[in-house]
């Protein structure tokens, strides 16, 4: 899993390609590391379309609209990625979200359509 998430922060997915080389590297078969790569959904094969939005699901966000922002981001027609999440470790801040890889509590949709305008997401 390191290696996994490693080759996705550097290259924003794990490519096919990468595949039978982890397996050699880490002895195990091609199967198992595409077992892996399909059970996560936080695991990408192919490159993000846009900027990375992750936005919580879980309960504390989800008690104070988490589930509305998400509707939101994806129908607001920006041109990001947007992957439900379930807890970004902010919770006393919920709603939460993750853009670029940047937390930011307390969201609405106003605040995040200037967040995505921002990226020009
Ligand atoms: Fe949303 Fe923890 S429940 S950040």
């Amino acid at each position: 899993m390191p290696v996994l998430h490693g080759v996705q922060e550097a290259l924003g997915h794990v490519p096919q390609q990468a595949v039978a080389q982890i397996a050699q590297a880490l002895n195990l078969s091609r199967a198992e590391v595409h077992g892996v790569l399909t059970y996560y959904h936080h695991f990408r094969s192919e490159p993000p379309k846009g900027p990375v939005l992750q936005v919580c699901r879980a309960e504390a966000c989800r008690s104070v609209g988490g589930e509305q922002l998400l509707s939101h981001a994806q129908h607001c027609g920006a041109h990001c990625e947007v992957e439900p999440v379930y807890c970004l470790g902010l919770c006393a801040m919920a709603p939460a979200v993750m853009l670029e890889g940047q937390p930011y509590g307390r969201m609405s949709s106003a605040k995040l359509d200037e967040l995505l305008d921002d990226v020009g997401g």
